[in-house]
């Protein structure tokens, strides 16, 4: 009896100890995620040897945007060309994106190595300009009133003026995705005077008219946060997907697992965008699961419902009712496309279900000073191609870089 009592507390102290070893096992991984994953752009361009500079503008309205600011490459040995090049993000990401897929491919680096002055903005809403001089984003639901209206309007400019001042150039390089692309648009068709202070604009698989968009997800997410807005009224629901969210959370935990990664964590990449096998790397997935999604408000998730689901590409639709007071007009107006009067070269491809190609086309016949549309030489290239693909510096950076040089010293 004694011995078989001696045993089992045997069992149960070895038992204990595996557990607690396993328990600690288990942290560590966690912490190992959080670390990987609290490594801010400034941190990780660090982490191969480039150097970031960090700035802060403030909106006309208010909104204090963070930049990063990479003055000259690691492998620029010439003396840095002009004019500086910005960089403007997507929807649901952040400066990160350009980054994620590491030195080789993501463009902030390749660029910033052809020796340019590389800013890289954030919209307001994203993960790192979530700061206002007056509204707090956890408490005042007025910080969360705003659209890609808004951040073309204001956000745009101020960047703009921003780089502009220090480094006292008279033009840049404007380099936009997705919405990077729309915001670009929109300053043009409501700020006078600002386009000119962009000599050429890159845009890559520009989002404007969209209701050609393939992807479900997108618009089934869409419809839901357009459906959700009118019974929602405090600030921490008029939030859209932030970064440390759950579904951040959740994701960048369980894809810090390398078969989840290449399975998981893929298939919802495939289910955004579209397939492209051998496109997207394991640890770009792994790290890009730490910064996507990066959040935005409600209200511009109800924006791009109204792109998807309307053949126009025009201001946010209040209801006929408010939009009689706000634009004087039941239907909101269309933005003027034709106010774009600076050189304008669309980088795009035919397998992205986010921004289609027929919308693209739409577009590029609007702008009355098109340079070039030009298709990635790959039928599977898609949306998240851009940020992600390991293969960019081939496919993708020869065109932009063509473009850069034609308008640089
Ligand atoms: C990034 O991290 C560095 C070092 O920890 C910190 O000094 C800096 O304020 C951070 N920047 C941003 C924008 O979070
Ligand atoms: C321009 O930059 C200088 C410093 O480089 C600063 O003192 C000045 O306030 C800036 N002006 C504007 C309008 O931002
Ligand atoms: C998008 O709108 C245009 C213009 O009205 C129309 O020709 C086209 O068929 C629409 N596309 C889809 C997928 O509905």
């Amino acid at each position: 009896m004694a011995s078989e009592l001696f045993w089992w507390m045997l069992y149960l102290v070895i038992f204990t100890i595996i557990l607690q070893n396993a328990f600690a096992g288990f942290k560590i991984i966690i912490n190992k995620a959080n670390n990987v994953s609290s490594l801010n752009f400034t941190e990780a361009t660090a982490l191969y040897g480039y150097y970031t500079e960090e700035h802060t503008v403030v909106s006309e309205d208010g909104y204090v945007l963070t930049m990063f600011r990479i003055p000259k490459g690691k492998n620029c040995d010439k003396a840095v060309r002009s004019p500086p090049v910005l960089l403007m993000h997507g929807l649901l990401v952040s400066s990160d994106a350009w980054i994620d897929s590491g030195p080789e491919a993501g463009l902030a680096y390749l660029i910033a190595d052809e020796c340019y002055d590389v800013w890289i903005g954030n919209a307001r809403g994203n993960h790192y300009s979530k700061e206002h001089l007056k509204y707090n984003p956890k408490k005042d639901p007025e910080y969360w009133n705003f659209t890609p209206n808004e951040i073309g309007v204001y956000d745009a400019p101020a960047i703009i003026d921003y780089i502009l001042n220090n480094t006292e150039s008279k033009t840049l390089n404007y380099i936009g995705y997705s919405q990077g692309g729309m915001m670009f648009v929109i300053m043009c068709s409501e700020r006078p005077g600002y386009c000119d202070k962009v000599s050429q604009a890159i845009l890559l698989h520009p989002a404007t008219r969209m209701n050609s968009t393939k992807s479900i997800m997108f618009r089934m997410f869409t419809k839901y946060y357009d459906t959700v807005q009118p019974y929602i009224s405090s600030a921490s629901d008029l939030e859209a997907l932030p970064q440390g969210g759950i579904l951040q959370q959740l994701t960048g935990v369980l894809c810090q697992n390398k078969i989840l990664a290449d399975t998981l964590c893929r298939s919802i990449m495939y289910l955004i965008d579209s397939e492209h096998p051998e496109a997207v790397s394991v640890p770009t997935i792994q790290t890009l699961s730490n910064h996507f999604p990066a959040g935005t408000s409600v209200k511009s998730m109800s924006f791009y419902y109204q792109r998807v689901s309307t053949d126009r590409f025009s201001k946010y639709d209040h209801g006929r009712e408010v939009n009689l007071e706000v634009y004087g007009a039941e239907e909101p107006p269309a933005y003027n496309i034709k106010a774009v009067n600076v050189p304008v070269v669309i980088i795009h491809g035919e397998n992205d279900h986010l921004t289609s190609p027929k919308d693209v086309q739409w577009l590029s016949k609007q702008l009355s000073n098109l340079v070039e549309l030009y298709y990635v030489e790959d039928s599977r290239w898609n949306h998240l191609d851009v940020l992600y693909n390991q293969h960019l510096k081939e496919k993708m950076f020869p065109k932009i870089k063509e473009y850069l040089f034609k308008n640089s010293e």
